[in-house]
């Protein structure tokens, strides 16, 4: 495959991301064609792709246009299929994974249409080459997506594989982690840029600050991971895959100098803090963050105020909710007493332990988080003074 011509390419993200993606495509000098709900298109080569793979705090996958075709029946989707030269994309002893989403009448199990595309493809590569790729559901090869709805049919290229929230440094997830593209947007959301200090109390694994960090001094997410789908596709390049990673690598010199403003982590819980401390030494933060065992209370506090992001327990699966009434309640208080001038904001799944907080919200943005509903509520603790915000309009009211 021509890694250099242009195509269609879609971000996908979390439900509700779909704006802060675009605001990051446009970041990037990257113009964007369109925005739903779960993502953005734009125009781009796999060479673009690759880099938006390593680029993307927000987005969880990259795919590549290879066909489009009215398709009114499981037969049409074979016959379109087929028709499109695989042998040049899929390495005949590779290996295929089909993913999709179907809505049509004619199919009542989105199994029944993978089969199909896998048959199209397979029986193609095989009466080319005279062999087969083997096929199954690991994402370590090729990873081809159908999505089918009404008499619509859009075969894409998955060039990520595995999903790019999946960065590679939470070797210790600890309790109720958060994905690291929702750890990504909530900083985003916050107003976050890496210019003023960051407070992550009830910090878990790290998520939050070990994204922060990676922020704070441009290094970007894809640089952690090795291994992207692209990297089976025939005709792909490794050295101008390397050049990307040279380019986008932040330069040492520059880097070594550049110490953000503090980034503090505590929990208090040790094995969180243990969990914390190893994530931020394999992603190669660890000297960025302090990191502190204690009740959110007692968290160590810089001068210069910030933003400081609080993720509870929600009672749901974890905790007890009676419990955690007072958690959230002692939480108003430590805004209101210990961070004035700062930016609050409290990330829960919980709305009505979410109203002990006992603070006016400035803002409650909805998000998901595993399947919960969530809410991302900003506080505006006044003082005099306070760091910039510029929290995303999308305002539940
Ligand atoms: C939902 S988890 C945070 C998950 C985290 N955002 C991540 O990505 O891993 C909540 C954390 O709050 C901590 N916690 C609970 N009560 C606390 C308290 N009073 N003071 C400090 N931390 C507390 C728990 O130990 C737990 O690690």
């Amino acid at each position: 495959m021509d890694f250099s011509t242009p195509g269609k390419l879609r971000l996908t993200c979390a439900h509700g991301q779909a704006d802060l993606l675009r605001d990051e495509l446009l970041s990037y000098g990257i113009e964007v064609d369109h925005v739903d709900a779960t993502g953005i298109e734009c125009t781009g080569s796999l060479s673009e792709a690759m880099r938006l793979n390593v680029l993307s705090r927000i987005a969880i996958r990259v795919l590549y246009l290879l066909e489009s075709f009215s398709c009114d029946h499981p037969d049409r989707l074979y016959e379109n299929a087929s028709a499109f030269e695989w042998e040049t994309v899929i390495p005949a002893d590779g290996y295929l994974t089909i993913t999709s989403t179907v809505k049509h009448p004619s199919i009542d199990n989105t199994m029944f249409a993978n089969l199909r595309l896998k048959d199209a493809i397979v029986d193609r590569i095989r009466s080319v080459s005279g062999k087969r790729p083997d096929t199954g559901p690991r994402r370590s090869g090729i990873v081809v997506h159908l999505h089918w709805h009404g008499d619509h049919a859009m075969i894409w290229l998955d060039t990520s594989g595995e999903k790019l929230s999946d960065r590679g440094y939470r070797r210790m997830p600890h309790r109720a982690p958060l994905r690291e593209t929702l750890a990504a947007a909530i900083l985003r959301h916050s107003g976050y840029d890496g210019t003023a200090p960051l407070v992550v109390p009830m910090c878990g694994s790290g998520t939050l600050a070990i994204e922060a960090a990676l922020m704070a001094t441009g290094r970007p997410p894809g640089l952690l991971r090795n291994t992207f789908a692209f990297q089976q596709v025939l005709g792909f390049d490794k050295d101008a895959w390397a050049d990307i990673r040279r380019e986008l690598k932040p330069r040492k010199s520059r880097h070594a100098r550049h110490r953000p403003p503090p980034i503090i982590a505590s929990d208090i819980d040790p094995a969180a803090i243990a969990a914390t401390r190893q994530n931020a030494e394999t992603a190669g933060v660890s000297h960025l963050i302090d990191i502190h065992t204690c009740d959110f209370a007692d968290t160590p506090m810089p001068d210069n105020p910030g933003h400081i992001i609080l993720h509870p327990e929600y009672g749901l699966r974890l905790g007890c909710a009676t419990d955690l009434r007072t958690t959230y309640a002692r939480m108003g208080d430590f805004f209101k007493q210990n961070c004035q001038g700062w930016s609050g904001w409290i990330f829960t799944g919980n709305l009505e332990l979410a109203k002990a907080v006992g603070l006016r919200t400035s803002c409650r943005l909805p998000m998901r988080h595993a399947d919960v509903d969530a809410r991302l509520l900003g506080y505006e603790l006044w003082s005099g003074k306070h760091p910039k915000t510029h929290a995303s309009p999308q305002v539940e009211t």
